[in-house]
């Protein structure tokens, strides 16, 4: 398609062609009426004079007769303007006047007519046209006045004029303005387009340009920027994943996979057997348990779980998971306790419970008192055993948060440490895959939030903030319960 073809396609200099047929067909419109009133006036003006003259003229002649009636005739129609006279004999013949010529019979009829005329001092000259009355006088005389339509025909011809030029003003101005804006409208979907098409040949990066107008092709690439944002950072993550996938699931199906080897290999007794697939099945749990997490992670991450959020109170989940992991804790000589206040959440209720578990199973495993912290001897206090759930709403956020004692975080992991399959060296002799963190983090993010690192008094509290259910019935923030004495 040219390049015409393609400017006068576009939307915007369609619209201004039907902007400028609207205006057009105003401006006409209104020329017209002001015409058509203008005439009707000076017709009207004419009308009103020329009665007033008749009256006054056929009283001269009731009263002083032919000749009265023939003096004053004569007497008007020497002055200069635009005034018409002429008084015919029964016989059709002139006897005074200043009209030469008229178009036949016009004489003939009385009341109103328009006609052509010349003037008797101006025999050779082109006819003017005028509009008169005949009026029929005693004795078969006639009598005519009229006003010769110059001045009507001029103002006409002025209108007309008018209406010619600024039509072709508005049509040049139209659809220079139409080219103008459609093509300042081309060129930046050009460049969108050409941008698009760099990003489906490959290059994510690309970004469509964004004017500083603020006009809704700004907004609409801004809103497309933010897509494109959006998909990268998926498509980052799932090519992460992949990779991870890869490096890290390697190590365990080969070490699996050795030792089914080295067992046959060895060909032992039965018990040697059971005890390779006992470790067999063992492995394949902690793989099984690594894919389960992955696949929640996807789940959080691809913003799928949005489908399955219902209304629900933080407090609850809190204390669910309190209840699920205290006899582990306290196998593990941690008391866990509860702090919560009503904390309303519109979320995916699983994954949630989900985020806080990962929280509370870091805190048992890793939030132990080290022996540096805990010097030989010392007795251990009660608090440093402790780990504590709080479920509370502050403002328009909900804060879950997970509480330990041990040797938390340091400032330059934190933010490594929610990344998937990333184990600090200090803890690698601890089971795990690494994948705790992210999908906390991960929830946090499907629900609007995020999930947030800090150094407790000694070590880590790990905090979900997430925003709260606004609705009309929301309970405002009530006394808060504490549950130690139930776990006590
Ligand atoms: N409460 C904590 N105190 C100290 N370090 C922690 C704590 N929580 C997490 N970490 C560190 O962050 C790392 C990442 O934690 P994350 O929960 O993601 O993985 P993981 O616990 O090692 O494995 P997984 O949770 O998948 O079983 C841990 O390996 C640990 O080094
Ligand atoms: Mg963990």
């Amino acid at each position: 398609m040219t390049a015409f073809g393609k400017l006068i396609r576009t939307t915007a200099f369609r619209l201004t062609l039907v902007y400028l047929l609207l205006f057009a067909l105003f401006a006409a419109s209104l020329l017209g009426y002001f015409a058509w009133n203008t005439r009707r006036l000076i017709t009207e003006q004419i009308t009103t004079t020329v009665n007033a003259e008749i009256s006054e003229v056929t009283n001269i002649y009731d009263h002083r007769g032919l000749r009265g009636l023939v003096f004053t005739i004569e007497n008007r129609a020497l002055r200069p303007g635009a005034n018409l006279y002429l008084v015919t004999t029964p016989t059709g013949q002139a006897i005074a006047g200043n009209v030469g010529s008229l178009m036949p019979g016009v004489m003939a009829s009385s009341g109103w007519s328009e006609t052509a005329y010349r003037r008797l001092d101006e025999q050779d000259t082109a006819a003017h046209r005028a509009l008169v009355h005949v009026t029929q006088l005693s004795g078969d005389f006639r009598l005519l006045i009229g006003r010769d339509l110059e001045e009507r025909r001029r103002l006409f011809g002025i209108v007309a004029q008018a209406a010619q030029w600024s039509l072709l003003v508005v049509v040049i101005l139209g659809i220079g303005g139409g080219i103008f804006v459609a093509r300042r409208v081309l060129q930046r979907i050009d460049a969108m387009t050409g941008t698009a098409q760099r990003i489906m040949a490959g290059d994510l990066s690309g970004r469509l340009p964004v004017g500083r107008s603020g006009d809704e092709l700004d907004r609409l690439a801004e809103n497309l920027n933010a897509m494109l944002e959006r998909i990268e950072a998926l498509m980052m993550g799932l090519k992460e994943v992949s990779d991870n996938i890869a490096h890290d699931l390697k190590t365990p199906l080969t070490r699996l996979r050795n030792r089914a080897e080295e067992a046959l290999a060895k060909s032992g007794c039965e018990a040697d057997y059971r005890a390779a697939l006992e470790r067999t099945i063992e492995e394949s749990d902690g793989l099984i348990r690594t894919f389960n997490a992955l696949l929640m992670i996807a789940r959080a991450e691809s913003g799928q779980a949005r489908g399955n959020m219902d209304d629900f109170d933080a407090a609850d989940v809190a204390s669910g998971i309190h209840e699920l992991y205290e006899p582990l804790a306290e196998d593990d000589g941690v008391t866990l306790r509860l702090k919560t206040a009503p904390a309303p959440l519109h979320g995916n209720r699983e994954l949630i419970s989900q985020a806080l578990a990962n929280l509370v199973e870091n805190a048992i495993k890793y939030g132990k008192p080290t022996a540096r912290q805990q010097p030989q001897g010392s007795v251990v206090s009660l608090e440093t055993k402790q780990i504590l759930i709080e479920a509370r709403r502050e403002g328009d956020q909900v804060l879950i948060s997970v509480t330990d004692h041990g040797p938390g975080i340091s400032e330059v992991d934190r933010k490594h440490a929610v990344e998937r399959f990333v184990r600090l060296d200090s803890s690698r002799s601890l089971p795990g895959s690494g994948l705790g963190l992210s999908l906390a983090s991960a929830v946090a993010t499907l629900h609007g939030g995020e999930l947030r690192l800090d150094d407790a008094r000694s070590g880590l509290i790990a905090t979900l903030t997430i925003p709260a259910r606004v609705a009309a019935g929301d309970r405002v923030p009530g006394q808060t319960q504490d549950a130690t004495q139930k776990v006590a």
